[in-house]
C-alpha cells in the first residue's frame, strides 16, 4: 500500500492506470475509519475486482466545516487508519494537506469553489450553510485528481450522496457514483466518526434518533399517510424526552428531489439531525 500526499503524484498513478486499462476505486473520506467505511472499501474492490485499484482518501476538508463546528477537535488517528486501509487491501490512502488541497488559501487566493444550487438548500444545507460548497468543492478537486471509475459514498449522509450524484452528472465527471447502506450498531446507532464524542449516557441518549425511525415507520405502516406536521411535532416530543438530546430538523421528503411531502406515506423518506449533548449526529430512512 502506497501513502501519497501530493495530488500531482496521485494524479500521475491515476494516468497510468487509466492508459493501462486498470479501473480505478474510489472511496473520499475524513479518516478516523469505522466499520462503516470499511464496508464502502468492500464495495469498491467488488466493483473494479482484483485487478481495479482502489483508493482511500484521508483528508478533514476544512471548506465544509463552518467557523463555529468542531474542525480542530475532529476526530483523527492516521495511524491506525492506515493500518485498516492495509488490512483492508486498498491500493494507495491519498493524504493530502490542506496547501496541497487549497493551493494559495492562506494566502487569500484560493477562488474556485464548486455549488450544487437546489438539493443542498434544504436540511442539512438549512441548518450548515456552507456545509455542501465545500463538501461539492472537496468531492470534485478529488475525482480530479484520483480519476475514479468508481466512487463510493454512505448512505447515512443521504442528501450528501444525492448532491455528489446530481454534481457528477451535471459537471459530467465520468464516474459511477454507488450509495452503500448505512451501517448500524447493535443497538440501531449509525456508524459515524462523531460517535467517539459520546461519553457516558449521552452515547445510550444517542439511540433516539434510530427511535425515531422506527416509530415514524410503524406509525405510517399503520396508518397509511400521517401529516408530517402532526408527526414532526410528536417526534419532537419523543426525542426531546433524553436529557441531553435537541432536534434540529426532521424531515420528511421524496428522495428523489428531495422536497417536503405534507403528507408521510410509506416509501417516503425520513431525515433527522439531533443534537446529544454537543455532538450533532444524523440519520435517514425510507419508511
Ligand atoms: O462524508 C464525508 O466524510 C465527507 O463529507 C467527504 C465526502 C469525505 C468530503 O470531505
Amino acid at each position: 500500500m502506497r501513502i501519497i500526499s501530493s495530488a500531482a503524484a496521485m494524479q500521475k498513478f491515476a494516468l497510468q492506470w487509466k492508459s493501462a486499462g486498470v479501473k480505478i476505486g474510489f472511496v473520499p473520506t475524513m479518516g478516523y475509519l469505522h466499520t462503516g467505511h470499511l464496508s464502502l472499501v468492500r464495495t469498491a474492490r467488488k466493483r473494479v475486482g482484483p485487478k481495479g485499484k482502489v483508493v482511500v482518501s484521508i483528508y478533514v476538508n476544512p471548506t465544509q466545516f463552518a467557523p463555529t463546528e468542531d474542525l480542530s477537535k475532529y476526530p483523527r488517528d492516521l495511524k491506525r487508519d492506515l493500518k485498516l486501509c492495509r488490512e483492508a487491501g486498498v491500493d494507495i490512502v491519498f493524504t493530502p494537506g490542506d496547501a496541497e488541497m487549497y493551493p494559495g488559501k492562506a494566502e487569500g487566493n484560493y477562488s474556485t469553489y464548486v455549488v450544487e444550487e437546489n438539493l443542498g438548500r434544504v436540511m442539512e444545507g438549512a441548518s450548515r450553510p456552507t456545509h455542501f460548497r465545500g463538501v461539492t468543492t472537496v468531492v470534485a478537486k478529488l475525482f480530479n485528481i484520483v480519476l475514479p471509475d468508481v466512487s463510493v459514498f454512505g448512505q447515512k449522509d443521504f442528501q450528501q450522496a444525492a448532491i455528489i450524484q446530481r454534481m457528477t452528472r451535471d459537471l459530467n465527471f465520468p464516474v459511477k457514483i454507488i450509495i452503500a447502506p448505512t451501517l448500524r450498531e447493535r443497538d440501531g446507532l449509525a456508524m459515524s466518526s462523531r460517535n467517539k464524542y459520546l461519553m457516558g449516557d449521552l452515547r445510550r441518549q444517542a439511540t433516539v434518533l434510530w427511535c425515531a425511525l422506527q416509530i415514524a415507520k410503524w406509525l405510517v405502516e399503520k396508518s397509511k399517510s400521517v401529516s408530517a406536521a402532526d408527526l414532526k411535532a410528536d417526534l419532537k416530543k419523543l426525542i426531546e424526552i433524553e436529557p441531553d438530546a435537541k432536534l434540529d430538523y426532521v424531515e420528511f421528503f421524496n428522495p428523489e428531489t428531495l422536497l417536503p411531502m405534507a403528507q408521510v406515506k410509506r416509501g417516503t423518506h425520513m431525515a433527522l439531525a439531533v443534537f446529544v449533548g454537543k455532538t450533532r449526529l444524523i440519520d435517514n430512512a425510507k419508511l
